[in-house]
């Protein structure tokens, strides 16, 4: 299952352009609104999980963040960051893993994910996820939580997705988390659809 899921993401990212997938934004304009507005610093220990070609880690390489983790499940999606950013890349620490194995050795104040964890639909996954994440922030870290809304499409990549309303998130994050907000946002696909987005920001209790 794992390696399957791994094959398909290697396979999206060595068959499509950056501007050729849906989730594509040349700005992630509300990742970066909501990371603004939160009490962070410029040393703040930031990690973007299933980051894939996203441009969030350029944009906060140009806000001064100088210490960011970009991790994927592809090697692909991480070597085409990396080549984006050049030398940049250098100041980024690069980890390609399953989120559903990885380990960290540091803690985090921020946990930023668009799109990925909505990919979990095994309750025992999605708890593990949750566990994860705590374990993972210093107290006081924040989770800024992407995911297809409740009247968002049913697949992603052609992978069936589990839908969030604020309603759900906060239940599923409850055991760790406060819903701190929520906001819905049309994400324009380069395919001239729109794919209605949640991002969520949560709290660790
Ligand atoms: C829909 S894309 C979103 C990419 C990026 N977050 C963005 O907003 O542009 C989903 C990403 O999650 C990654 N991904 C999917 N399942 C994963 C897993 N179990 N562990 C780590 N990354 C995963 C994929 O490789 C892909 O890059």
């Amino acid at each position: 299952m794992e390696n399957k899921m791994k094959l398909h993401w290697e396979n999206v990212y060595n068959e499509k352009n950056e501007n050729e997938v849906s989730w594509y934004q040349k700005v992630p304009n509300i990742s970066l609104d909501i990371i603004k507005s939160l009490d962070l610093n410029l040393n703040s220990k930031i990690i973007d999980i299933g980051a894939g070609e996203s441009r969030l880690v350029d944009n906060l390489l140009d806000l001064g963040f100088n210490n960011i983790d970009v991790l994927d499940i592809s090697k692909k999606s991480i070597e085409k960051a990396q080549k984006r950013l050049g030398l940049k890349s250098d100041k980024i620490n690069w980890i390609v893993s399953d989120i559903n194995d990885f380990k960290p050795d540091e803690k985090y104040d921020l946990w930023h994910d668009r799109a990925a964890f909505h990919f979990l639909k095994d309750p025992v996954q999605i708890n593990n996820y949750v566990v994860l994440a705590n374990s993972s922030l210093n107290n006081n870290g924040k989770i800024v939580l992407g995911t297809f809304s409740s009247n968002g499409p049913l697949k992603c990549s052609g992978l069936e997705v589990s839908r969030y309303n604020q309603k759900s998130v906060s239940n599923v994050f409850s055991k760790c988390f406060t819903l701190l907000n929520y906001q819905h946002s049309n994400h324009p696909t380069p395919f001239d659809t729109t794919q209605e987005f949640l991002f969520s920001v949560l709290s660790k209790k």
